[in-house]
């Protein structure tokens, strides 16, 4: 069992609140109350940021304390959004969220993972018709390995999950969310997880 810290109940936060839940978790769901998110922090073992990413950086850069010595999973993007408000171009090209966070939180472990696919499927992989894949990336192993048993929680598979490398390959899964307004319109908001086929 996990004390999980979930940032943001929106559509990700609530649904692997849910999720973790229901695998056995301890799970603190913070929406934006003043404090809230500090609370939750202050007494999780595992963080996940699912807040908008345009003021991630901001809003976790001001819990340094609190998440000093945790693991931080990011599940968001940072996007410039078109006037249909769907992503229309990175927030930190040339970079990566999950690298500007790593940088401002010097002693906390930042995994990027999830943020490749419609939220449906971050807590149903095996729902598609086709096998899914999910990303890792992250400088310290242990904590990449924590992330996998979370994930394997949420129902995926130990051959979908692809651990990429450190934090700066999550600019690769990053710039992957610059598909997704392509593909929901093209196909409307169908279940979806980018993945390499092999
Ligand atoms: N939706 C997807 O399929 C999907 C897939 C992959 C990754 N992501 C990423 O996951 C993150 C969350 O997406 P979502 O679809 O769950 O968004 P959402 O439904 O809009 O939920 C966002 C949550 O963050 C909260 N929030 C907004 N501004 C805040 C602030 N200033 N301080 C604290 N909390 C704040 C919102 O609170 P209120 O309810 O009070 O506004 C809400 O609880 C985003 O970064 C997104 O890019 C989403």
């Amino acid at each position: 069992m996990t004390t999980i810290a979930i940032l943001g109940n929106g559509r990700v936060g609530g649904t692997l609140a849910t999720a973790l839940t229901g695998a056995g978790h301890e799970v603190t769901v913070a929406g934006r109350a003043p404090g809230a998110a500090a609370d939750a922090a202050r007494t999780a073992q595992v963080v996940i940021n699912a807040t908008p990413g345009a003021g991630s950086l901001d809003r976790l850069t001001a819990l340094r304390e609190e998440l000093r010595g945790k693991l931080l999973v990011d599940v968001s993007n940072a996007t410039v959004d078109g006037p249909d408000g769907l992503p229309a171009d990175l927030l930190y090209p040339r970079s990566s969220l999950a690298e500007q966070l790593q940088e401002a939180l010097p002693g906390t472990h930042v995994v990027k993972t999830l943020n490749t696919m419609l939220f449906t499927v971050m807590t149903a992989p095996a729902t598609l018709d086709q096998a899914p894949e999910v990303f890792l990336s992250g400088e310290e192993p242990q904590a990449k390995e924590v992330v996998r048993e979370l994930l394997m929680d949420l129902g995926w598979r130990k051959e979908w999950i692809t651990d990429l490398g450190g934090i700066r390959t999550a600019r690769a899964t990053e710039a992957a969310v610059l598909f997704v307004p392509h593909v929901i319109r093209a196909g409307g908001f169908a279940p979806f997880a980018i993945s390499i086929a092999r």
